[in-house]
């Protein structure tokens, strides 16, 4: 059975649930679940192509969505404990490491900022020019110093040379996103590795792979083995992205025992975990089925925005993420989008002083086309405007 078949079928189940809701059945508290829920829109409106945020919009797995179903309806009344104990044990049997090693939080960016304002108490954060920054400068608005910033390379690569130079003894934590965002450009594992373990001796370093499980052969890529092997590294990852389940808020960090202890002193993480999200992840981590459809889907969205670029006289950056980033040439990215969105495409504006780049999330094929339908009237109209 094909994911939107049998997702289809799965939803259609939930539909007829909701129909006999409505019309009065009675809940384990005895009281009727006639609906008095106002209309919400929990995904985008109909009609708009979400491209903006990197989500996986075949999620959640129909698996995931069952047990979340599951979930609610047994343990929506219950903290969540139990269900967070078996996810950790599933992780760290993957990675041969134990509970303590990891620190999970409702998507990680709690858990990535709670990191982050605890190398603030020591020094400051040293990252590329181009990165997610947004956890990193959490502690910038309780008062900590600015994101140190090393330029990117001509080609927008991370450079890891001039990011180790720049290490000194004011450095707390050196912040790298692999593949990053939103380039989408990987690092060769073997430079990041020989980076990792040499300037982790001077400081803690932080690789965030969030997309890891996106590129080919994940494992290869990943630096987790170097926090087992006791280097000063720790990793965090999300089920946001390719497993589909950003709205559903599970992630989490891969450190020492100490580091986990250390920067779980500045948040709640463990309380931020709900039922839902847990079994969601439960269900999907080791659904290689869905992982394969969802990364073909994304290759094949890839393949036809990369061949509409070519067409419409622009070019990109070799992508290994479900995003694309794309080079306007003299044209102004900001406007790009808002002309993208007077025709319900959601895309990206300017990063930064990178006013030229944009950046497209993969969705589903007929929101990428379109995107793609999209470009040339876009661009006439982005030209139409900076040239007014
Ligand atoms: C590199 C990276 N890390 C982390 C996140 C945060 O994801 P979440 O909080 O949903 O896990 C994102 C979101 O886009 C991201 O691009």
């Amino acid at each position: 059975m094909s994911y939107s078949r049998s997702r289809r079928l799965f939803l259609g189940g939930t539909a007829a649930a909701t129909a006999v809701g409505a019309s009065g059945i009675i809940t384990s508290s005895g009281v009727s679940a006639a609906s008095t829920m106002p209309k919400v829109n929990f995904g985008p409106k109909a009609g708009v192509a979400k491209l903006n945020a990197n989500e996986n919009p075949f999620g959640p797995s129909p698996a995931a969505l069952k047990a979340i179903s599951e979930a609610a309806a047994q343990g929506g009344a219950y903290y969540a404990y139990p269900a967070a104990m078996t996810l950790l044990d599933m992780i760290a049997e993957r990675h041969g490491i134990t509970r303590k090693n990891i620190s999970m939080s409702a998507g990680s960016s709690p858990i990535l900022s709670y990191a982050a304002i605890a190398a603030s108490k020591k020094g400051r954060i040293l990252g590329p020019d181009l990165f997610w920054d947004t956890t990193s400068k959490a502690p910038e608005k309780q008062g900590a110093p600015e994101i140190v910033r090393i330029p990117n390379t001509a080609d927008l690569s991370i450079d890891l040379d001039a990011m180790y130079a720049a290490i000194d003894d004011s450095i707390s934590m050196v912040h790298i996103c692999n593949p990053n965002n939103p380039t989408g450009k990987i690092l060769d594992p073997d430079k990041l590795r020989a980076f990792c373990i040499k300037a982790s001796k001077k400081t803690l370093v932080l690789v965030d792979e969030a997309y890891n499980e996106i590129i080919d052969d994940p494992p290869k890529h990943s630096m987790i083995p170097l926090v087992k092997a006791g280097h000063n590294v720790i990793v965090a990852r999300t089920f946001s992205k390719i497993y589909g389940l950003a709205g559903l808020r599970v992630g989490y960090l891969i450190a020492s025992e100490e580091n986990t202890a250390w920067i779980n002193n500045y948040g709640m993480a463990g309380y931020t975990l709900n039922q839902t999200g847990l079994a969601a992840a439960i269900a999907s981590y080791n659904d290689d089925a869905f992982i394969t459809f969802s990364k073909e889907k994304i290759v094949e969205a890839k393949g036809l925005v990369m061949d509409a670029l070519k067409a419409n006289g622009l070019s990109a950056l070799p992508s290994s993420t479900n995003f694309i980033f794309v080079d306007l040439g003299k044209g102004d990215a900001d406007l790009f989008q808002a002309a993208m969105a007077e025709k319900a495409v959601l895309i990206r504006g300017t990063y930064r002083s990178y006013t030229n780049w944009s950046r497209v999330s993969m969705g589903k094929i007929p929101d990428v086309k379109r995107y793609i339908d999209a470009i040339p009237s876009s661009l006439e109209a982005m030209y139409k405007k900076q040239n007014s």
